[in-house]
């Protein structure tokens, strides 16, 4: 049976991780997958994780199974940190997850059940996994215009155009801050006119929200999402704490689902937990533990905020001072949308050969899209990075 199978393709992402690990070159620089780095090239442990970790080694009692829907104090945590206060906050139900990409997983997995005919409709470009996640559990994917490769930010009038194509049967994928890759958020006034279709055409909002606190903040991240929470009768929510909690490896995440009435999104929950326990039955517990620790008690809240906020601004810093030896270099504005995007992620609008060239002759490794994590980058090699790309690209 196994000598049926062809190669698997490889993950663009997680590939590249390898690659990097390989070289032996000490002047490489890691800018692909998308992780938080200080300027010492680490991925630290939060402090309020370090605090919540030591305070669940002393409290635990057992470990003892949790149950299909995982931690319902996290649950009830995150829906907290999303939807408090919109419309949609005594609507919803929430499942823990195995990171965002398990959230996904079972979103899609509810739509098939629920609607075996929905297309998806994702962002051009988007995160690599959403097409294959969305593929894997039986839906039909389509690209809605999202990303200007002249201008490197969103092209508005293409996407409103083609979403005002999207009905009834179709579900629209938008990132809720942060773009996965290429860091060009919509603004205010376009989740307000996405959330005006979908009411007008009928199609479901479907919110990947991954890099919540990366953007311009906790709360401000959350701003687009609430729009539609307030507004629409349905929607599905994917949120992660990878990122925003640095709990990559603990795998922690959330799927969230706003129904018509509480009665409705608490039978769609029941309809997760069905579709989890033929997957992977339960989430891991550690991270989601640790969350609810941290958001169930105001001075570790605290901490976390600060922590989130000092990486964001320098996250910012960095893209400021990126673009400011840009231009130093280049005598011109060319690459200014770096400081306009937000979050980890850049797209430079770079071709595969000048990926490659950065990578081989400079030791920078992006992702084949032209993708950099600018949240992997210290500022010590701002000078280097600017040279290679003026290198590449004139
Ligand atoms: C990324 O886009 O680099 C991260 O979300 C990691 C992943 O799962 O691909």
């Amino acid at each position: 049976m196994l000598d049926l199978l062809s190669p698997a393709q490889q993950d663009p992402i997680l590939s590249l991780s390898l690659a990097y690990r390989d070289d032996p070159r000490e002047h490489k620089m890691d800018l692909g997958i998308g992780v938080y780095r200080d300027s010492h090239g680490q991925t630290p442990i939060m402090q309020a994780v370090k605090a919540a970790q030591q305070s669940l080694a002393q409290s635990q009692q057992t470990k003892a199974y949790v149950g299909l829907a995982g931690n319902e104090n996290f649950n009830q945590a995150m829906v907290d940190l999303l939807l408090k206060g919109t419309d949609a906050y005594d609507r919803c139900a929430a499942v823990q997850t195995p990171g965002a990409s398990g959230a996904l997983r079972m979103l899609a997995d509810l739509m098939n059940l629920a609607k075996p005919v929905t297309t998806v409709w994702l962002t051009d470009p988007s995160y690599v996994n959403h097409k294959p996640v969305m593929e894997a559990a039986g839906l039909t994917v389509k690209f809605y215009p999202y990303f200007n490769r002249d201008t490197k930010m969103v092209d508005t009038d293409a996407m409103l155009n083609a979403l005002s194509q999207a009905g009834a049967d179709d579900v629209v994928l938008l990132h809720g801050c942060c773009h996965n890759p290429t860091g060009a958020d919509i603004s205010l006034k376009e989740w307000e006119a996405i959330t005006e279709l979908a009411n007008r055409n009928g199609f479901t909002p479907f919110v990947d929200i991954a890099y919540q606190g990366f953007g311009d903040g906790v709360e401000e991240d959350a701003r687009g999402l609430r729009i539609l929470a307030d507004n629409v009768e349905e929607m599905l929510i994917a949120t992660s704490c990878s990122k925003s909690f640095g709990l990559y490896r603990e795998r922690t995440g959330a799927a969230i689902v706003v129904g018509k009435s509480a009665k409705e999104a608490q039978n769609a929950k029941g309809r997760i937990l069905q579709l989890a326990r033929s997957t992977y039955t339960m989430p891991p517990d550690h991270g989601a533990a640790i969350v609810e620790t941290i958001l169930t008690d105001d001075a570790l809240t605290k901490q976390w905020r600060d922590e989130i906020e000092a990486m964001n601004t320098r996250i910012n810093a960095l893209r400021e001072g990126l673009t400011a030896a840009l231009r130093d270099r280049t005598g011109d504005g060319y690459f200014d949308f770096i400081q306009h995007h937000r979050g980890m992620f850049s797209v430079l609008g770079l071709t595969g050969e000048q990926v490659a060239t950065l990578r081989d002759k400079h030791g920078v490794y992006a992702v084949g899209d032209s993708r950099i994590n600018i949240a992997g980058l210290a500022e010590r090699h701002i000078d280097r990075l600017a040279d290679a790309l003026v290198d590449v690209t004139r």
